[in-house]
């Protein structure tokens, strides 16, 4: 396995903190991808800064209800963290049932993230900010394995934000991931501009090509390289 570096729990507190939303609005980067019902896959997922907001994105509740439960003591959005789920203002939005008909296969409230790391410090601290948002109960964590990531299930949409140059055989992970996805799934490669020279990434979509991807759009995220891919055919 090649060498890589794993970025350190305590080192995601400098990014995944709510300064963040500044620059990167998980919503507004997923909303033509993540649609209400469906089954995504996050990726290391870290702290849960895109995970969380994909658990509200999957499962929106019908108008009048609300998100978390008083019972189990959850909230949506907390004034401490100072995170929101977007608002018109922002010119963001979910999704609707309707914008979600043609993608995977939507179901109105129901819905999961699987989320997956290697350490269980991240997925720990993942949990407590997901049940503080009261959409712990939507996402399946994994502490998977530096080579396996222990993911079997078809997913609609998968997610590998700002990880991809960590892992140590990327081969055999894009090849993990390629076995998840649906037949219509959509996957999306996003790496740090500062960390992934332009090279390192174009070979990196290279080898997701090898693997049977094939790359669709180049969407736009701010500091990041990305590149969104489906089956190849
Ligand atoms: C820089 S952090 C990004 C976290 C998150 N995606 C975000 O954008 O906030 C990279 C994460 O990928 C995880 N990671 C690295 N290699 C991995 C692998 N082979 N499988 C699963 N997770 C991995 C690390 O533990 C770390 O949590």
């Amino acid at each position: 396995m090649a060498r890589v570096k794993i970025c350190p729990w305590w080192l995601a507190y400098g990014f995944d903190n709510r300064l963040r939303r500044i620059f990167q609005k998980p919503e507004r980067i997923l909303a033509p991808y993540v649609k209400e019902g469906m089954t995504v896959l996050d990726l290391g997922c870290g702290m849960g800064f895109f995970t969380i907001a994909m658990a509200k994105m999957i499962n929106i509740q019908a108008e009048g209800e609300h998100l978390g439960s008083q019972a189990e003591g959850e909230h949506l959005g907390s004034q401490e963290e100072g995170e929101h789920l977007g608002s018109q203002e922002e010119g963001e939005h979910l999704g609707s049932q309707e914008e979600g008909e043609h993608l995977g296969s939507p179901v109105r409230g129901r819905g999961k993230v699987i989320a997956v790391d290697l350490q269980e410090r991240m997925l720990d601290q993942m949990k407590r900010r997901a049940k503080k948002q009261g959409v712990l109960g939507r996402i399946q964590p994994v502490l998977c394995q530096p080579d396996d990531i222990l993911v079997k299930e078809k997913v609609d949409f998968a997610l590998a934000m700002w990880m991809l140059h960590e892992v140590g055989e990327p081969e055999n992970f894009l090849k993990q991931v390629r076995d998840c996805l649906k037949p219509e799934a959509r996957f999306l490669i996003v790496e740090p501009k500062h960390h992934v020279k332009l090279e390192q990434f174009q070979k990196l979509i290279a080898l997701a090509e090898q693997v049977g991807l094939k790359r669709i759009e180049t969407p736009q995220i701010r500091l990041s390289r990305a590149a969104l891919l489906g089956l190849a055919a």
